[in-house]
């Protein structure tokens, strides 16, 4: 058997997969997310593990434990997770969603340039990344920051409590903006910049190989065998990449979780001339681009939880019939935005309301926003003449029926669904098969184990509705930026 740990925002989701690529057991569990101010988002690396090690329990109830032969994980990217010399977590993680970093973003765009910056590491900085946060606590948190002996990112807290490995992936250390991605390694200049040295950062590998195995007090407390590999892992949407088979050359996958991204695998390694997509390692040993939205799913969640006070999401599509004419948009920048717009200030709008405006059709918006959003980087990498055609959808939004339709005509995209939408944790369980030397490399895997079992197909009536709609979205951001 194999595991993959998804370690995402709001909660870890774990699948148990067997060689040929049966899913046998699917497992989540909560942790707390804590806004402390208004944008800021953080959690405790605590709170990842204990529920990790829960979770793997409850997995493989009921299966021969000795049986379990890897573990691999897709996480949440970019959070900063610091440990002092006795291994002791300082502060609580800062996530990938957190926009607390916007001086220090626009001092290493500005000041440092974003030249440099994208010469150095193949990208420019956003709030979200890594190495403005750190630049963030040597100036607010000079006391913490001096303790710092091991900077790493979520899942490698994971891979280092059950193996004592310092590690890191190479997909998901492209979120750092401390990697030179082009090359797969460190970039001395970045570390410079950020005053790290390179003992303080986890040790790199490909997504697929082994950095140790389980320490015996944890196999112990598993039930595991204490030869368990425990795999690097991957960002968790390159880890959806390889789970839903978006490998190899030109291929396209959507997530709809707390964030929403859009994934384009490439042969070859690429920067677009306005560094708006992140240019990223993929975890199959290629590269890839990639357009990440900070609210997607989350948006749905806020507007049924918060303001609706209901927890049935499917009820309050029920009613939803008029695609393509709805008056009411939604801009879905709850956390602010990260791609296109880089703008940790940037909120959330319902525009275009009158008295008939319905519950429904504002429900409709908020769908219908994340779909633009995503269509906005889907333009650049149209733009750069990247020409997709189709794609993959994973993630909890993945569920429902209506949202793939709003996606396929507001992207004008053929929508592949998979037999699962887990795709990061069904990633890492693959990237843990590979590793352990059940299948050669992640291409083939990918490709082997994805199985599409439907697709939403573009309507040309309703593309053709929904191209005016998004026309008049994109004006609505430039005319409230000054505002916001
Ligand atoms: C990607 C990003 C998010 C997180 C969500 O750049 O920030 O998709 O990885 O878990």
């Amino acid at each position: 058997y194999y595991i993959g740990v998804d370690l995402g925002t709001s909660a870890v989701k774990l699948l148990l997969m067997e060689e040929s690529g049966k899913i046998c057991n699917i497992v989540s569990k909560e942790y707390p997310l804590f806004f402390p101010h208004p944008g800021w988002s953080e959690q405790n690396p605590e709170d990842w593990f204990t529920q990790s090690v829960e979770g793997m329990k409850e997995l493989t109830e009921g299966i021969d434990r000795s049986l379990v032969a890897g573990i691999g994980f897709g996480g949440q990217m970019h959070g900063l997770v610091t440990l002092d010399e006795n291994d002791q977590v300082i502060r609580p993680a800062i996530l990938w969603n957190d926009g607390r970093s916007q001086k220090e973003t626009e001092y290493l765009n500005n000041e440092i340039g974003k030249d440099k910056l994208s010469a150095y590491t193949a990208n420019i900085a956003f709030a979200g990344f890594t190495a403005p946060k750190i630049l963030w606590m040597k100036k607010n948190e000079p006391d913490k920051f001096a303790k710092i002996a091991k900077i790493m990112l979520p899942k490698d807290y994971l891979a280092y409590r059950l193996s004592g490995s310092f590690c890191t992936d190479v997909s998901d250390a492209s979120g750092m903006l401390l990697l030179d991605v082009k090359n797969r390694c460190w970039s001395e200049e970045m570390m410079e910049i950020c005053d790290v040295k390179e003992e303080q950062l986890p040790k790199l590998y490909e997504s697929w190989e082994v950095v140790g195995t389980l320490k015996p007090e944890v196999a112990e407390e598993l039930g595991f065998s204490a030869d368990v590999k425990v795999v690097a892992g991957a960002g968790d949407n390159a880890a959806a990449a390889v789970g839903t088979g978006t490998v190899g050359d030109g291929q396209c996958n959507i997530s709809l979780g707390t964030s929403g991204t859009i994934f384009i695998s490439s042969k070859n390694f690429g920067v677009d001339e306005n560094n708006a997509l992140h240019s990223f390692c993929h975890a199959d040993g290629s590269y890839h681009l990639m357009g990440c939205m900070l609210s997607a799913a989350s948006c749905n969640k806020w507007w049924a939880e918060e303001i609706l006070q209901t927890k049935d999401f499917a009820a309050e599509q029920a009613p939803i019939q008029k695609l393509g004419e709805n008056n009411v948009f939604f801009l879905p920048y709850l956390m602010g935005e990260r791609s296109p717009h880089n703008n940790p200030d940037a909120r959330g709008v319902f525009f275009g309301m009158s008295m008939d405006s319905t519950r429904a059709d504002m429900t409709q918006a908020v769908l219908e926003g994340v779909a633009f959003g995503l269509r906005d980087s889907l333009e650049v990498a149209r733009k750069l003449g990247i020409k997709i055609e189709r794609t993959k959808i994973c993630g909890g939004g993945a569920k429902s029926p209506l949202w793939k339709k709003i996606i396929a005509n507001v992207m004008n995209l053929k929508v592949d669904v998979l037999e699962v939408e887990e795709g990061p944790s069904m990633g890492g369980a693959m990237l843990a098969a590979v590793g352990c030397g059940a299948y050669p490399d992640v291409e083939t895997i990918g490709k082997k184990m994805a199985h599409v079992v439907d697709t939403v197909e573009p309507e040309e009536e309703l593309v053709a509705k929904y191209e005016e709609r998004y026309q008049k979205f994109r004006e609505l951001y430039p005319a409230l930026r000054p505002l916001f």
